[in-house]
């Protein structure tokens, strides 16, 4: 507020970068493999293509292309980043892909670790380093979003496979003491609801010795309930996004952009009609990339960011929403 000393520490938003793989799957493609139509696909999700990963670009590539490009629009020196969070529910390692990102990179005063939380994962990414920053253990962090999907979708599933793809996206964001341009955020999960939409463990029994069992490492394909995930996400988005506004003072009418978890075109739609959001407001590419989890938000972001769309001082209301099931929405004055 004009007259007041902000005196705590808030986070400015400095930089964005993404990455995409080359490979383009379209919908024309798909129906090549399963029973179904661009028409029908294009309908029902707004999709018309989507980017599939090769071993070129597999998640710590593209999260290191995306961090670069995020660095770079930043100004930062390398030695002066702090923290590196990774949002993905597809690590190129399972123990973890964000240091090879800080290596790649020459972060090497970075604290790096990765978190999982699939489609609202950049967002509970953003949310964890903004406190680091906030609490003044940090200044500066890249928080990324990246997925490779396409490794865990069952191809022969036409209800699922159509929707998702490839992808990465990143931030870049400093400590201030002058201002908080995360104006303020909320974050649910519920998995009494996780059967909806998941990505279950398999586990093969084998033998060590007599007597001694172990369970083989390894993951089955995407379970997704469609109809389940659409119903709660027309709901709980509104309702969190709403929410937030009132702890905030803010109104949807004061937001400049819309930018949702990229699903599907006809829950942006929804979602932007029950919030009172014109159409023009609501930030779209799906119809390129398909659903890229937890990629989505940044890749939609620095889109629209290099393409003059988002500008300094733009309200941006965001919403990350998929399995856990969980979901969360923040606020954001861009720069
Ligand atoms: N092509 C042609 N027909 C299809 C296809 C397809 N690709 N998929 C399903 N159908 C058929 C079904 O078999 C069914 O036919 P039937 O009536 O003869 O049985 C009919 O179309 C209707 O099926 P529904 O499942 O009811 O289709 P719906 O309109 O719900 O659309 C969709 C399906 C697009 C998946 C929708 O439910 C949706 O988008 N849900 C949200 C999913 C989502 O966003 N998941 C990701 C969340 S984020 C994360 O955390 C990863």
């Amino acid at each position: 507020m004009e007259g007041i000393k902000f005196n705590q520490i808030g986070v400015s938003f400095k930089g964005s970068g993404s990455c995409v793989p080359e490979q383009i799957l379209t919908n024309q493609k798909i129906s090549q493999k399963v029973d179904t139509s661009d028409e029908w696909i294009k309908s029902r999700t707004g999709i018309s293509e989507r980017r599939i990963s090769s071993s070129e670009d597999n998640v710590t590539e593209m999260g290191y292309k995306a961090a670069k490009t995020a660095i770079e629009m930043a100004n930062w020196d390398l030695k002066t980043i702090d923290l590196i969070v990774l949002a993905t529910s597809t690590p190129h390692d399972l123990f973890g892909s964000a240091p090879s990102i800080q290596s790649k990179l020459g972060a090497n005063n970075a604290v790096a670790f990765d978190l999982t939380a699939a489609c609202s994962g950049f967002l509970f990414a953003l949310i964890t380093a903004s406190q680091f920053l906030r609490g003044g253990s940090y200044k500066r962090a890249i928080v990324i979003g990246a997925d490779q999907l396409s490794s865990f979708v069952d191809w022969n599933d036409r209800r699922s496979c159509i929707l998702f793809g490839d992808g990465a996206g990143a931030l870049a964001i400093e400590a201030t003491s002058e201002y908080d341009n995360l104006i303020g955020f909320n974050m649910r999960t519920d998995g009494g609801r996780g059967s909806f939409l998941n990505l279950p463990s398999k586990n093969d029994q084998n033998s060590i010795i007599d007597n001694i069992d172990f369970l083989m490492g390894g993951f089955s394909s995407i379970q997704m309930n469609g109809q389940e995930v659409y119903k709660f996400a027309v709901r709980e988005v509104p309702i969190i996004l709403e929410k937030l506004f009132k702890e905030t003072n803010y109104s949807s009418d004061k937001v400049d952009w819309l930018v949702l978890h990229q699903a599907n075109q006809r829950i942006l739609d929804s979602v932007g009609d029950r919030l009172k959001i014109p159409r023009e407001k609501i930030l779209s590419n799906l119809e390129k990339y398909g659903n890229t989890s937890a990629a989505t938000i940044p890749l939609m972001m620095d889109e629209a960011i290099k393409n003059n769309r988002i500008k300094q001082n733009d309200i941006i209301a965001t919403s990350g929403f998929g399995a856990g099931l969980s979901w969360g929405a923040a606020l954001i004055k861009w720069g």
